[in-house]
C-alpha cells in the first residue's frame, strides 16, 4: 500500500538489493510489471549507480508530465545520452526555452488538420506495398511483414517531412536510418566499454549518422535554393518547408533527422502489433474489414474517410495499449519534489511505463485482453492511456500517427488477409521501441 505520506527521506518501496541489470535488460517488461505488482504505484531500486524511482498511477504520472513539467527535465536521462548524438538539439531532445521556441515553430504543421493534406502520400505507398506483395500473395509466400513495414513507414515519412520521394537514394537512407536503430535499439550505457567491442558497431553508426545527415543537407539546400522562387505565404508541401525560413542549416537538419527517426519506427511497430492482434482476433478483424467494405467499397481511402473509419482506429488503439511502441519515459528531477508521499530528490531519473499503465488492473476491465470497442466509449482518467505520452512534451506526431496507421491498415486489409505464418513465436522485447523480438512473419492471402 502506498502510504498518503512517508517519513522525510523514506525511499519508496522497492528491492533492498542493487537491482541485477543483467538479469533486468534480458526481460524490462517483466521487471517493470513486477515492480507495480509487488511494491505498489510508487515504487524505486538502485540500478546501474543510482537510484531510480517509478510511478504507475494515472494522478502521479500527471504530476510528472502536466502539472510540474517545469520541474523535470529530459536533459541527462538514458533516453537523452542515446538519441542527442544522433538528433542533435533537435524537439525530442531539447529542454526549456529553445525546447518551447522549436515546438511553436512545428506546431502549426502537426496540427490535425494539416497532417490530413498527407493522406495522399500515404496511401500511394501503402498501395505500392500491396502491389509488391502481389507475387507473395499468390504464391502463399510467407512475408517479413515488421520489415515491409517500417520501409513503407519510413517511406511515408521521408516524402512528408522532407517533401521529395528520395528514390534510388531511399533505399541507402532505409540502410543508413537501420544501422544507426540498431545502434540505439541495444544500447546499452556503459561506464566502461570494450573499444575492441563497440568499434565494429560503433563505426558502422558513424557512417550511418554521416550518410544520413549528408541527405537531409542536400535536401534543406535543394529546398532552400527552390523556395527563393517560391510565394512566400503559399502552403508548405512538407514539415521542413513549413519550418524552413525560421531555422539554420544546422538546426534544420537535426530536426528532419529527429521526425524521420522518431517517426517512422513507432509507427511500423503500431502496424505490426495491430495486424498481429487482428489475426488472432477473427472477431474484430471481420468488423474492420466490414467497415472497410462498407465505407470504400473498394476505393482508395481518403482523409475525407477517416471519421467513418472508426474500427480502423480503435483496432489500432487499443493495439497501442497492449503494446505501446514506447514503453517507458523518463525525466530527471530539477529540483526536490514529493509525489505520492515520498521524497523524490533532485536529480532523481523518475520513470513511467506504458506497459504498466495501460495493462494496470485498477484501471482496465480485462487489462490483457484485445477489445478496440472499449475505445469507443473511451472516458479514460487523464494519463492513464499514453502511447504518445502526456502534458505539454507529448508526440508531435501523434495527428499524423493515427491518421497513418488507419489509411495504411484499410489499404492492407482491404485487398489482403494477413495471418501468422503457424507456429511463428511472436514475444515482445523492449528496446527503444516495442517490436516482436523475432520479427513478424505473416502470409498475405487475396480477400
Ligand atoms: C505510433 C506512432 C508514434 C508513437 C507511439 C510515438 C510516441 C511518442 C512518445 C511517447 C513521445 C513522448 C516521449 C517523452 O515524453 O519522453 C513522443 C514524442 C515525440 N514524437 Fe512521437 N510517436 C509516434 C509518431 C511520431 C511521428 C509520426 C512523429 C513525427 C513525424 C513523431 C515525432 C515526435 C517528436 C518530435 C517528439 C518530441 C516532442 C516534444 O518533446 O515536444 N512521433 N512520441
Amino acid at each position: 500500500m502506498t502510504p498518503t505520506t512517508a517519513p522525510a527521506g523514506t525511499f519508496p518501496p522497492g528491492p533492498q538489493e542493487p537491482v541485477d541489470m543483467a538479469q533486468m535488460r534480458a526481460d524490462p517488461l517483466a521487471f517493470v510489471t513486477r515492480m507495480q505488482r509487488t511494491y505498489g504505484d510508487v515504487t524505486s531500486h538502485l540500478g546501474d549507480g543510482e537510484r531510480v524511482f517509478m510511478l504507475h498511477r494515472p494522478d502521479l504520472v500527471r504530476h510528472v508530465l502536466k502539472d510540474r513539467v517545469a520541474h523535470y527535465t529530459k536533459a541527462a536521462t538514458p533516453d537523452d545520452a542515446m538519441l542527442r548524438p544522433l538528433l542533435g538539439n533537435g524537439l525530442l531532445t531539447s529542454n526549456g526555452p529553445e525546447w518551447a521556441r522549436q515546438r511553436k515553430l512545428c506546431a502549426p504543421a502537426f496540427r490535425r488538420t494539416a497532417v490530413t493534406t498527407f493522406d495522399g502520400v500515404i496511401t500511394e505507398e501503402a498501395e505500392a506495398l500491396v502491389e509488391r506483395w502481389r507475387p507473395a500473395m499468390a504464391a502463399g509466400t510467407v512475408l517479413p511483414v515488421e520489415h515491409h513495414l517500417t520501409s513503407l513507414t519510413l517511406a511515408i515519412l521521408t516524402r512528408a517531412v522532407l517533401g521529395v520521394d528520395l528514390g534510388a537514394a531511399g533505399e541507402g537512407f532505409g540502410r543508413a536510418v537501420d544501422a544507426a536503430n540498431r545502434f540505439m535499439g541495444h544500447y546499452v550505457p556503459d561506464p566502461d566499454p570494450d573499444p575492441a567491442d563497440t568499434d565494429l558497431r560503433r563505426h558502422g553508426y558513424l557512417q550511418a549518422r554521416a550518410f544520413l545527415r549528408l541527405v537531409a543537407r542536400t535536401v534543406i539546400a535543394a529546398r532552400r535554393s527552390a523556395g527563393a522562387a517560391q510565394p512566400a505565404d503559399g502552403p508548405a508541401d512538407s514539415l521542413l518547408d513549413a519550418m524552413i525560413g525560421e531555422l539554420d542549416d544546422e538546426s534544420l537538419r537535426d530536426q528532419v533527422l529527429t521526425l524521420v527517426m522518431a517517426g517512422h519506427e513507432t509507427t511500423a511497430k503500431a502496424l505490426t502489433w495491430t495486424l498481429y492482434l487482428l489475426d488472432r482476433h477473427p472477431e474484430e478483424a471481420r468488423l474492420v474489414r466490414a467497415e472497410i467494405d462498407a465505407v470504400l467499397g473498394g476505393r482508395t481511402p481518403t482523409a475525407a474517410d477517416l471519421p467513418a473509419l472508426g474500427h480502423c482506429r480503435r483496432a489500432v488503439e487499443e493495439a497501442m495499449r497492449l503494446y505501446p511502441p514506447v514503453w517507458l519515459i523518463s525525466r530527471r528531477a530539477t529540483g526536490p519534489d514529493r509525489i505520492g508521499g515520498y521524497d523524490i530528490p533532485a536529480g532523481a531519473l523518475v520513470c513511467v511505463s506504458q506497459w504498466v499503465l495501460h495493462r494496470h488492473p485498477d484501471f482496465w476491465e480485462r487489462p490483457d485482453a484485445y477489445v478496440p470497442g472499449r475505445f469507443a466509449a473511451a472516458d479514460l482518467p487523464s494519463h492513464l492511456y499514453l502511447p504518445f505520452g502526456g502534458g505539454e512534451r507529448t508526440c508531435i506526431g501523434r495527428h499524423l500517427a493515427l491518421v497513418e496507421a488507419t489509411l495504411v491498415l484499410a489499404v492492407l486489409m482491404r485487398s489482403a488477409r494477413l495471418e501468422t505464418e503457424p507456429g511463428f513465436r511472436v514475444e515482445p522485447e523492449a528496446l527503444v521501441t516495442l517490436r516482436p523480438k523475432y520479427g513478424m512473419r505473416m502470409t498475405a492471402r487475396p480477400r
